[in-house]
């Protein structure tokens, strides 16, 4: 397979490379030992399903580049981003006494390189991290741009770090085996990364919105070379606004697009009733037509973004939650600032805007719209 040159994300003090290939995997062992020649030993963090899919093949190609490798499956699912599972992973990074300089390497979904991220960070004050997303959301998403974190009975994600992982190992030939919904959940983040492409500045390159519209079959069949381009096409889009404002403080925002309804839908479904992406799916038609509503976007523009997301498996109604509870949740988000919502809307091809003026009504009348009761 003909090797890409890797992206580079510069993000602070630190520096990530991010090579995305198909058949990648192979190279793991060879990639790490150039990256952190002076390491011997590298610690794998998995969850079972995973590690029984692939951690021999990621355990011959440590071996081959002489590297030794210790690993830990966590069970599979959300309940593994907690402080008990760091705990138990610091426990045996004691036992094994791991030093600063090695490794600690995440192969996993999103839930892996959330909670392998945490304790890379958080491990001697920071050991190194590699990234090996094994899903399409965190092959597109959550692997790259350094937020790691675990949760807490009281809430998604209140604990954590951003902490940035050296090296970034996508293969997008991992992603054949994936459960239809994860693939869907995957897809809702590369339609939300088309409808912001042209906010970015400095970005360039050729808009995503047409590749996902025309190429649909090919790359819901996971079919090569346009898969991977895509996918990297998506990590160049996140790097870059990474790299202009690592700590949202700004620019980061835009990436939050259909994340706003989406975070509530999740959580007032219970978490479990939607995947992320699903819930982002809802999020991304819900401010679309509330866009629509403020006139800052195309109606035919947002029945073609609908239609994308039909035709990618993602939802189309919100089933299972109220009005009320949605608005309530929406109001305790993050990404509320000085008691306001600070939505981020879409404005056209490729196009957002952040605006903290939409009215209360306009949002009842979007979720009832989509079959909130
Ligand atoms: N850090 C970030 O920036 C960021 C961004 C988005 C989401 N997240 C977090 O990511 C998590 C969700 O990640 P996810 O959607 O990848 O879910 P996940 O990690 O739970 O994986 C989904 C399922 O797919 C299975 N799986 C993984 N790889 C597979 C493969 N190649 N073949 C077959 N099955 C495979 C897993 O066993 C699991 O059952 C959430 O905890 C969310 O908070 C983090
Ligand atoms: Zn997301």
């Amino acid at each position: 397979m003909a090797a890409v040159e890797p992206i580079t994300l510069r993000a602070g003090d630190t520096h990530s490379t991010i090579a995305v290939e198909a058949g990648g995997l192979e190279t793991a062992g060879a990639r790490i030992a150039a990256r952190w020649p002076e390491a011997g030993r590298v610690f794998a963090i998995s969850e079972e399903r995973v590690w029984a899919l692939f951690g021999a093949r990621l355990a011959a190609s440590c071996a081959a580049a002489g590297l030794r490798l210790s690993h830990r499956a966590a069970p599979e699912g959300e309940g593994s981003k907690s402080l008990a599972q760091a705990g138990e992973l610091y426990a045996w990074l004691a036992d094994e006494r791991a030093e600063r300089g090695e490794p600690i390497v995440a192969l996993g979904g999103g839930v892996v390189g959330d909670l392998a991220g945490f304790v890379a960070a958080t491990y001697l004050r920071g050991v190194p991290l590699a990234q090996i997303p094994t899903t399409l959301l965190a092959q597109v998403d959550s692997s790259v741009g350094g937020k790691t974190a675990v949760n807490l009975p009281a809430g998604k994600n209140l604990v954590g770090a951003f902490y940035q992982p050296a090296l970034v190992l996508v293969d997008p030939a991992l992603l054949g085996g994936l459960p239809p919904r994860q693939l869907a959940s995957g897809w809702a983040e590369v339609i939300k990364y088309a409808l912001i492409d042209g906010s970015v500045p400095g970005l360039g390159g050729d808009p995503l919105l047409p590749v996902l519209r025309d190429d649909g079959a090919a790359l819901r069949a996971l079919r090569e070379p346009v898969t991977s381009t895509v996918i990297r096409r998506c990590i160049a889009i996140k790097a870059a606004v990474v790299a202009r404002d690592e700590r949202e403080t700004g620019l980061r925002r835009i990436l939050n697009l259909g994340h706003t309804i989406g975070h509530a839908v999740e959580a007032a479904a219970g978490y479990g009733r939607w995947t992320h992406g699903e819930a982002v799916a809802l999020g991304l038609r819900g401010a679309g037509r509330l866009a629509v509503r403020r006139g800052l976007h195309d109606p035919s523009l947002q029945r073609e973004v609908e239609r994308l997301l039909d035709a990618y498996g993602l939802p189309g109604r919100i089933a299972g939650c109220t009005v009320e509870e949605l608005l309530a949740r929406i109001g305790g988000d993050k990404k509320v600032r000085g008691g306001r919502v600070n939505w981020v809307l879409p404005a056209g091809p490729g196009q957002v805007v952040v605006r903290d003026d939409v009215p209360e009504a306009d949002v009842r009348a979007v979720l009832a719209e989509l079959g909130a009761t």
